[in-house]
This record gives structure tokens, C-alpha cells and sequence, in this order.
């Protein structure tokens, strides 16, 4: 049994809910909404003081839309009590100049806005027509007073053929830094078919890679692929493809110290992080909230110190092993440096936490090794 360290950090939904309705939520919060909290302010404050007990240095406040609740900043402004950094992940229509403002005196480090594509494709990944213009707007606001602001870009079917475009539109808003998460197939993403094929996603990112190498990105560019390891799939299989492998390290940040050890899964929930869900539900990671057996308990009624260090699901993630897992990795030659993809999208698909993540193309045979 690996020893059990302190979290490190936690992604906070203070509200299930959300004006937008993307596709491919992985919080499955489209289009739901309620004025209704499930976790009241004072709860909040109390989840706030836990997060000091039990040492964690960075939480990331998301949902649902964190700004629907009309308390949000009076949340922001608890933060400058506490010892973790915070940022925020919006998306951006309902910020105001008097919010702006205020989030720019709260204790808050860094708003991450997501931003899907210019103004039609935007739209179209948001569910929502006008959310462009609101998050636009929202982005001027802020940067009157001076808030620190990434953008996100979630990359689907619906945006990949516009990432150059997206990007453009992104630099001449005033923002550098931009992150493509890569879709993880869970909450609605994993009944909605919005992920692009591996053969796009490979054109992306070799054309990514290029402009990359030739200092010819206009914004400071990171990929977020899901699990921690040195070869991860979404990277390394096209890059290998096409003859690049070299070029991996373009994208990897170089020595990333983990915690991991060699026959674990690249996968850090329960280990290192936890995600509490908009009704107090604790999991290993935000991609797992919508998986209800993957719950490890309640902070409305337990401590997190208790759910963290005693939570039977907790044990499993830590416990389990490369050597356990199931499905095609097993005889991938590459598992023990790939580390088997992610464990919540194995775990929607296939509702086994030991499963093959078949979002890569060596698991669902479509690429056998010679
Ligand atoms: C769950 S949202 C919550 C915050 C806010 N509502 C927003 O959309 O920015 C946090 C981030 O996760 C991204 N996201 C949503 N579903 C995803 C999925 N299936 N895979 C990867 N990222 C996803 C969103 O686009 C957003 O950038
Ligand atoms: S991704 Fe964000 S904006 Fe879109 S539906 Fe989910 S919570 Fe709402
Ligand atoms: S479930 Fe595990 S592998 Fe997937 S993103 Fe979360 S921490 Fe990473
Ligand atoms: S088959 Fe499994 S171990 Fe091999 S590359 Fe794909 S996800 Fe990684």
C-alpha cells in the first residue's frame, strides 16, 4: 500500500449548475439550473477551513459556472483567510466590470476562461448564441483591473479544423497564455460523439508541432493531455507515427517530478488530488463526478481528513497496479511508460477502473505493434 501523502490540490464545483449547454460537459451541468445551492456559504467556509487542515496548496474553483451563485464573490473573498492559491475556471458570461473588480482585490490568482474558437464556433461548442460577445466582454473587464487571465480551449470536432484562428482571436484579446484540453469521454462527452478521430487529431497536432518548432505560435501554447506520464498516448502515438518522437519534449514539460511509482497508473486521483462536485461529493478527480460510484464520500457529513485517508475507494485508486490492468494496454509494449491513459474515461466507458482507456487507438485495435 503506497503511503498516503496530504492532497495536493482540489478542484471545488461550488454549484452543479450552468447557463451554457456544451455538448461535451464533463461535469454534465449543461442547460441545468437552479437558484437553489447545494452547498451553502457557510459550508463553503467550512470546506475552505478543511483545505488549510489538511495542507492543500491550490484549489481550482469551478462547477457548473462558478458565477451563477449570487454569493460567488463574497466566496472569492474568503480566499485571502486562507494558505492555497486559487484560481477560477469560468465560463465568462456572466462577469460583470463591478465583478471584475471585485475578483481583482479577492485573494484570487488567476482566472481561466474558456474560450472554444472565434465567434460562430464559440457559440456552436458553447450550446448558447451571444456567449462570444459576453465572454469578450468579460475579458476587457478583467483586464481593466488587471486580472491575470489564461484562456482554455476544449478541443472537439466542432473547433479542431480552427485552432490557428482561435488562437489569433485569443492573442488579440491580450491573452498569451492558452491551454487545448484534450476531451476526456465523460459526463455528457461520453454519450455525445464529439471527440475528434485519432487520424484529425494526429493532422492537428503534427501541424501544432510544426508551428511550434518554428516559433511561429502566436500565444504561449500548452496541450493538457489527461494522466501523468512521459509518453502519454495523445502525444506520443502521432508524434511516433509520423517519425517525431523527438519532438515529445516540445510538449512534456521536462523533469516533471512524479509521485508516482513505475507500475502505477498515470493517474494521480486519491493520490495527489480530489474534486469535490456541486452537492459535496469527494472524488479523485473533476472527471469523475459523474460517476457516482466513483464517490468516496460526502464533506457535508464527513470530514476530508476522513474521507481521504480512510475512503475505501480512496485505497483502490492507490492500490492499483499496471500489472491489474485489463483489456488491450495489456499487451501494449509501451504500458509502464504510457501508464494506461486516464482512469475516469476507462471508468465511464467500461465500468471498470482496471479497464483499457479506449479513447487510444492501440486499445480499440486499431494500431497493433510489430
Ligand atoms: C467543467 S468546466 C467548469 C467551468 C466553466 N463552466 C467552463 O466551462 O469554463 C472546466 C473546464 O473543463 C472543460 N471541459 C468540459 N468538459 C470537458 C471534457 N469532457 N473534457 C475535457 N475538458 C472539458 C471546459 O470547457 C472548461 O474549460
Ligand atoms: S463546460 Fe462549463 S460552460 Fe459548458 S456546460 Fe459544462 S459547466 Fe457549463
Ligand atoms: S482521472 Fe486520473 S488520469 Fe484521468 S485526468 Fe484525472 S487524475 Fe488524470
Ligand atoms: S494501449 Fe494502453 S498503454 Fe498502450 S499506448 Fe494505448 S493507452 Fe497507452
Amino acid at each position: 500500500m503506497n503511503e498516503i501523502r496530504d492532497p495536493y490540490y482540489v478542484d471545488f464545483s461550488v454549484t452543479p449548475y450552468c447557463n451554457l449547454k456544451c455538448s461535451f460537459c464533463s461535469a454534465s451541468a449543461c442547460g441545468k439550473y437552479s437558484k437553489t445551492y447545494e452547498i451553502s456559504f457557510d459550508e463553503v467556509k467550512d470546506i475552505f477551513n478543511q483545505f488549510d487542515e489538511n495542507n492543500i496548496m491550490r484549489v481550482s474553483i469551478e462547477g457548473g459556472e462558478p458565477f451563477l451563485r449570487s454569493d460567488i464573490l463574497d466566496i472569492l473573498e474568503l480566499v485571502n483567510n486562507h494558505m492555497f492559491s486559487c484560481y477560477i475556471n469560468t465560463n465568462g458570461t456572466l462577469i460583470t466590470e463591478e465583478i471584475a473588480k471585485r475578483i481583482s482585490t479577492s485573494g484570487v490568482e488567476k482566472i481561466c476562461i474558456s474560450i472554444d474558437g472565434p465567434e460562430e464556433v464559440h457559440d456552436r461548442s458553447r450550446g448558447i448564441k451571444g456567449t462570444f460577445k459576453k465572454v469578450k466582454e468579460a475579458v476587457g473587464y478583467l483586464q481593466k483591473y488587471d486580472v491575470p487571465i489564461d484562456a482554455i480551449i476544449t478541443l472537439t470536432k466542432i473547433n479542431a479544423k480552427y485552432m490557428i484562428e482561435t488562437f489569433d482571436v485569443i492573442k488579440n484579446m491580450g491573452i498569451n497564455n492558452v491551454a487545448i484540453m484534450l476531451l476526456a469521454t465523460v459526463g455528457e462527452a461520453s454519450k455525445n460523439h464529439v471527440s475528434i478521430d485519432y487520424s484529425e487529431w494526429k493532422e492537428v497536432l503534427i501541424n501544432l508541432t510544426d508551428l511550434k518548432k518554428e516559433n511561429k505560435l502566436p500565444v504561449n501554447l500548452q496541450i493538457v493531455h489527461t494522466g501523468e506520464s512521459q509518453l502519454p498516448w495523445e502525444l506520443y502515438l502521432p508524434l511516433m507515427e509520423a517519425g517525431r518522437e523527438e519532438d515529445l519534449s516540445m510538449w512534456i514539460p521536462p523533469n516533471i517530478t512524479s509521485s508516482l511509482e513505475e507500475s502505477d497508473f498515470g493517474c494521480t486521483a486519491g493520490r495527489d488530488n480530489l474534486a469535490i462536485d456541486g452537492f459535496g461529493n469527494v472524488f479523485g478527480c473533476s472527471l469523475m463526478i459523474s460517476s457516482m460510484e466513483l464517490s468516496a464520500g460526502n464533506v457535508l457529513k464527513d470530514k476530508l481528513s476522513n474521507i481521504w485517508r480512510n475512503s475505501e475507494i480512496f485505497q483502490m485508486m492507490r492500490s492499483s497496479k499496471l500489472d491489474n490492468i485489463e483489456g488491450k494496454c495489456k499487451d501494449c509494449k509501451l504500458l509502464y511508460k504510457c501508464k494506461g491513459g486516464c482512469r475516469a474515461c476507462a471508468y465511464a466507458k467500461s465500468l471498470n477502473y482496471k479497464f483499457s482507456d479506449e479513447r487510444c487507438p492501440v486499445c480499440r485495435g486499431e494500431r497493433i505493434w510489430s
